[in-house]
């Protein structure tokens, strides 16, 4: 009686340990993806009309518009400062300094125009201030006389490996009711520097004249936001704009006119594809329009910026692009194929933390999975669990005219963590070298709404490498000096 007391004791505790094992599995691997079921009521998706106070023009003969800044060098102690004057070209400078109304700098810009169609584009000024000093308010102003308008930024802290920074990142931002909810939002979140996941103004949804004019729009409605901190630039498919009935087939050219990045600074050759660093992040941008496979300009460039890329100096490495490489929405699937095809080893071998890509209208983000072994011969079919491989987060939810991606793929695929259709924004919040919180707020009626957060263990720093690392120098060091010592 007593041994089978024994025997029977044992294999409770037996099935407690395996039943407490697979629970603990279960949490640490989180591989039961969420599909949030809440359907949200929406404005119409369809844009605010021009005469609407959000689109207001400034008063004053030639009043600049549409003020706009973005980093300015690879370090975050340039800036580049855009704007329109509708009327005349007038002067691109800028008028600089620390504290309000005592501008004791100056900087000269430049002035360009386009066409297209029929449309003449205002007079876009481009001006570059460097030098600055990090994490300084600096006070600007353009324009001239009683016309001039005055903003004011914040430098980043000097780029450095335990440096907290918050981003916030929007994508497929648009100029409806919906994108004025994500961008009122977004501006009460406290994030310093939005990462733009491509598609901007939806202009190419009009004909003709319109086009430009809603590019205008476009520009003065992001002013609220963009004038007085940096959005990094990735471009989307709505910026190609080839309208061949129109004659009009040069792609990217309203966009390339009107905002610019810093792309001589990472050593690239085109304005569309480039990288900045700004306090513990490396910040890569791709684009999923322009040519990317083997020896082609971008692949070449991203594969030296990888080889540049200095963890200790920036822990978080970072990538934008437009279209994205894992998502389950049946909206655009399977369009960035081509692309992880290409780049997807690359991320994994250079430990990137975070891919943030737009496009599709929905919110999703995947586990650390990767389909490296998959080839068109053999190897794994199906994407697979890799602590390698980075995070993957559509965003492409800012509340642009196209309306909302409302149908995923069934059953959800392990790879997908959570997703749902709904607008909203993200932001990151570094906190140190080793970890960083996220969070996708949903715009729910009027209201931000916490919906989706975790925090984010970095690729580099994370599980004891720095431990492992000093210890690896003092086992190398002590093994040097006996080396010099016989
Ligand atoms: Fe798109």
């Amino acid at each position: 009686m007593s041994l089978d007391w024994d025997v029977r004791m044992q294999t409770l505790l037996l099935n407690f340990v395996l039943a407490t094992f697979l629970f603990l599995s279960a949490i640490q691997d989180g591989n039961a993806g969420i599909t949030s079921s809440f359907i949200r009521s929406e404005w119409p998706s369809v844009d605010i009309p021009l005469d609407n106070e959000v689109f207001a023009v400034s008063n004053g003969h030639n009043a600049p518009q549409q003020v706009h800044i973005t980093q300015g060098d690879y370090d975050g102690k340039a800036v580049i400062i855009s704007w329109v004057t509708p009327d005349e070209p007038g002067p691109s400078k800028v008028q600089y300094g620390k504290s309000d109304n005592k501008y004791q700098f100056s900087a000269e810009g430049t002035v360009t125009n386009y066409t297209f169609y029929q449309y003449k584009s205002g007079y876009i000024h481009h001006c570059l201030i460097e030098g600055l000093e990090y994490n300084t308010k600096y006070y600007y102003r353009i324009g001239s006389g009683d016309s001039s308008r005055e903003f004011w930024f914040v430098t980043p802290p000097i780029v450095g490996r335990d440096v907290p920074y918050k981003f916030g990142i929007i994508g497929d931002l648009g100029q409806t009711y919906n994108s004025l909810s994500t961008l009122d939002h977004y501006m009460k979140s406290g994030a310093q520097t939005v990462l733009f996941v491509g598609d901007l103004s939806y202009a190419d949804r009009y004909q003709y004249n319109d086009v430009g004019i809603r590019w205008d729009s476009w520009g003065r409605f992001l002013e609220r936001s963009a004038a007085y901190q940096p959005w990094i630039w990735s471009a989307g498919n709505h910026e190609i704009e080839y309208m061949p009935h129109m004659g009009e087939v040069v792609p990217f050219k309203s966009y390339l006119h009107r905002y610019t990045t810093p792309y001589l600074a990472s050593k690239s050759s085109s304005p569309l594809w480039y990288s900045i660093r700004r306090a513990s992040a490396h910040i890569i941008v791709l684009s999923s329009y322009s040519p990317f496979v083997k020896y082609t300009p971008q692949y070449q460039w991203l594969k030296e910026e990888l080889k540049r890329v200095d963890r200790d100096k920036t822990p978080w490495l970072i990538v934008l692009m437009h279209v994205p490489l894992y998502s389950s929405n049946e909206g655009h699937y399977m369009e960035g194929e081509s692309m992880r095809a290409v780049f997807e080893s690359s991320f994994i071998h250079y430990k990137v933390d975070a891919v943030f890509a737009g496009h599709v209208h929905a919110y999703e983000r995947s586990y650390r999975f990767s389909n490296t072994d998959y080839n068109i011969t053999s190897g794994n079919r199906y994407p697979i669990p890799d602590k390698a491989a980075p995070v993957y987060i559509t965003v492409g939810d800012g509340g642009n005219q196209e309306g909302l991606a409302s149908r995923f793929f069934e059953p959800q695929p392990e790879y997908s963590a959570f997703r749902e259709a709904s607008y909203g924004h993200s932001t990151l919040e570094i906190m140190n070298r080793t970890h960083a919180i996220y969070h996708w707020n949903r715009n729910d009626d009027g209201k931000k709404v916490p919906t989706d957060s975790f925090v984010l263990h970095n690729q580099y720093w994370g599980k004891n490498r720095r431990r492992r690392k000093l210890k690896k120098n003092f086992v190398s060091n002590v093994v040097g000096r006996l080396a010099t010592d016989l």
